[in-house]
C-alpha cells in the first residue's frame, strides 16, 4: 500500500464501529491510510471489521470492546489504549442510539442511557484527548449528530435534544480549534440504512415511511471528506441539506406540529 496517503502515521479511534455507519467511517479512514482503533460492545463484530480493514487497506486495525454508555466508559477505553501504547490522533464519536415514542414510553434507563452514550461519553472522550491533539497540532474530532439536531423532536424528544447538543458542542469546538491545526466536523445524516431504526423503533413512523434512506457508505464518505476539509457541519444528501436549512427559519409551533406528525406511527395517525 502507498504510504503517501493523508493518514499515514496517524491513528483514528472510531466509536460504534461494530455495525452501521461506524464501520464505513472506519473504512474511509483506513482507505485514507489511517491506522484505526474500532470500538463498541460487540467484540466478535469488531474483530471481523478490524481484520477486513487490515487486509484490504494495509493499516494497523485494533478492536477494543467497551460499553461507552457506562459511566466512566470513555476513560476506561482510553486507559485500555494507553496500556497498549496506542495513541489517538483523530476521534470519531459515532456510537449512539435513539428511542421513538412519548417521553415515558421507554424505561428511564433507556432514556438516560441515550444521554450517557450520545452526549456524555462523546464529551468525555473529546475532553480527555483534546489537549494531546492540541499539543500535536494535528488530527481532530468528527462527531456524528443527525438532521434531528436542527429542530426539537416531539415523540422522540430526548434523541433530538441529544443530537442538538452534539451539533452545538461540535460547532463551538470547531471555532475553538481555529488556528490550532485541528479539524472539527459534525456529520448530520438523515435516515440511513443501519441497525439504528430497529433499536430505536422508528420503523412505523410516517417519517420512516416517507423518507428515502441513504446507504451508509456515501454517508460515511461525506463525513470523512467533510472532516478532511474541516467543514464545520456536514449534512448528507441534498434533500436533508435543504430541510436542515429551512427548519430553523420556520415558526417553531409549525415545526413542532410537523415533526410530531412525522414521528407518529402510521397506525396511530
Ligand atoms: N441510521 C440513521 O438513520 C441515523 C441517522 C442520523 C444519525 N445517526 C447516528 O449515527 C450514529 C451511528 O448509528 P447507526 O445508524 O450506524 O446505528 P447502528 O447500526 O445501531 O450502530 C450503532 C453503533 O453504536 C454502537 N453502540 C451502541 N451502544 C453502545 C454502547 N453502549 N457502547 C459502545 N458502543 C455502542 C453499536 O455497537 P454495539 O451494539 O456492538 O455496542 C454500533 O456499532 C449514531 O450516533 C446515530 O444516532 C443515524
Amino acid at each position: 500500500m502507498a504510504n503517501d496517503r493523508p493518514g499515514a502515521g496517524l491513528t483514528a479511534l472510531v466509536t460504534g464501529a461494530s455495525f452501521g455507519i461506524g464501520v464505513d467511517l472506519a473504512t474511509c479512514f483506513a482507505q485514507g491510510g489511517y491506522d484505526v482503533i474500532v470500538t463498541a460492545r460487540s467484540l466478535k463484530a469488531l474483530e471481523d471489521v478490524a481484520e477486513r480493514l487490515h487486509r484490504d487497506h494495509g493499516v494497523k486495525a485494533t478492536p477494543v470492546a467497551q460499553d461507552l454508555g457506562a459511566i466512566g466508559g470513555g476513560k476506561a477505553l482510553l486507559d485500555a489504549l494507553a496500556a497498549r501504547e496506542l495513541a489517538v490522533d483523530v476521534l470519531v464519536n459515532n456510537a449512539g442510539y435513539g428511542h421513538a415514542g412519548s417521553l415515558t414510553s421507554a424505561p428511564i434507563e433507556t432514556t438516560l442511557g441515550m444521554i450517557d452514550l450520545n452526549c456524555r461519553a462523546l464529551v468525555e472522550l473529546t475532553q480527555l484527548l483534546w489537549d494531546s491533539m492540541l499539543a500535536k497540532r494535528r488530527g481532530g474530532v468528527l462527531n456524528v449528530a443527525s438532521t434531528a439536531a436542527f429542530q426539537p423532536g416531539p415523540l422522540m424528544a430526548v434523541y433530538y435534544a441529544s443530537k442538538a447538543f452534539v451539533l452545538s458542542f461540535s460547532e463551538a469546538l470547531w471555532e475553538e480549534a481555529r488556528g490550532t491545526g485541528l479539524r472539527v466536523s459534525c456529520l448530520c445524516p438523515g435516515p440511513t440504512a443501519s441497525r439504528f431504526r430497529e433499536r430505536a423503533g422508528t420503523g412505523k413512523t410516517r417519517l420512516a415511511q416517507a423518507s428515502p434512506v441513504m446507504p451508509s457508505m456515501p454517508v460515511a464518505q461525506e463525513g470523512y471528506l467533510g472532516w478532511r476539509a474541516n467543514k464545520r457541519v456536514v449534512v448528507t444528501g441534498m434533500r436533508n441539506r435543504v430541510l436542515a436549512q429551512v427548519a430553523p427559519m420556520m415558526p417553531r409551533s409549525l415545526v413542532l406540529r410537523a415533526v410530531r406528525q412525522l414521528q407518529t406511527p402510521t397506525h396511530d395517525a
